[in-house]
């Protein structure tokens, strides 16, 4: 089956989806995205990612490429002809448009989306219990990574170096020497006397959703909360790690650097966060409007 791409206005065929070469993404990286979830042919925490994409565009005076309304259709519309019936994953992309290369925002220029989408293999509870491994690199992105900006050269390097270092992800470490979170997640722990740890939402992250669902969910656990930074020392000497991301979910870290954290395996808290989340993750209602 063809895979589809909606690009300006147009459903095309995936092989053919192309955008102008003076578009701002390609040239100045002046664009955001956003990855979300399919389970069960349903889109896992739509609102909350469309909103976090209002979010970066308006940090970034980006206009709408069309109403929120709207973008919902064709984004409905890229499952159905992908035929996701089950597990996928969709991609959106906003740039400030196309217009002769110079910095200055262009004027009366429309801003261009592609939207994207392909299936993943059905959720495996037992695959996504296997614990990864994770590297430290110094965080040398700059001060705005609340943005879900396409511009992740940093992120690719790090990503590249963990793959080349055997690792999952890349945990990176700002000048204090803590972390902020990974190349393409964010970073938890929990510490030797329970407490569940991650940094708190600031321009040094990505308020990721998955954090946030995860947030919700330790805090109707009672889990002991603590959002605030932690050293790399810290993580080390943790009783469990993990991180989230949409497309890791709750996956749990078991080396860091040269570390094993735990008994090297997944830690019964992350465990049940795991399970908790995996639950919300099948369990989206249909949203109207
Ligand atoms: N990455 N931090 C960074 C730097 C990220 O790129 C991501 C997401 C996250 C987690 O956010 P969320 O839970 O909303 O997925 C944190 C996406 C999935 C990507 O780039 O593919």
């Amino acid at each position: 089956m063809s895979r589809i791409a909606y690009v300006n206005g147009r459903y095309r065929l995936h092989a053919d989806a192309v955008v102008h070469v003076e578009d701002r993404g390609y040239q100045f990286a002046d664009g955001v995205y956003e990855v979300i979830a399919v389970q069960r042919g349903r889109l896992v925490d739509e609102e909350a990612h469309l909103s976090r994409l209002d979010r970066s565009l308006a940090e970034l005076r980006i206009p709408w490429p069309m109403s929120r309304r709207a973008l919902r259709v064709v984004v409905a519309e890229v499952i159905r002809r992908n035929r996701i019936l089950e597990s996928g994953l969709v991609y959106m992309q906003v740039t400030r448009g196309v217009a002769p290369r110079s910095h200055v925002f262009p004027p009366g220029v429309a801003s261009s989306l592609v939207v994207t989408a392909r299936s993943l293999p059905r959720f495996d509870r037992d695959a996504a219990r296997k614990g990864v491994a994770v590297i430290t690199i110094p965080d040398n992105r700059w001060k705005r990574c609340d943005i879900k900006s396409v511009s992740l050269l940093p992120n690719v390097l790090g990503k590249q170096q963990a793959k080349e270092a055997g690792a999952f992800e890349a945990w990176m470490i700002d000048s204090d020497g803590a972390v902020t979170e990974g190349t393409s997640s964010n970073a938890w722990i929990v510490s030797g006397s329970a407490e569940l740890l991650t940094r708190q939402a600031s321009s040094a992250i990505l308020n990721g959703i998955t954090r946030r669902a995860v947030l919700d969910i330790a805090a109707e656990q009672g889990c002991r909360l603590v959002e605030r930074p932690f050293t790399v020392g810290e993580a080390k000497s943790a009783a469990e790690a993990f991180l989230t991301s949409t497309t890791s979910l709750v996956k749990p870290v078991v080396r860091i650097d040269d570390t094993t954290i735990g008994d090297g395996r997944i830690g019964p808290l992350t465990e049940r966060l795991l399970e908790l989340y995996a639950g919300h993750m099948l369990a989206q209602e249909v949203e109207t409007g």
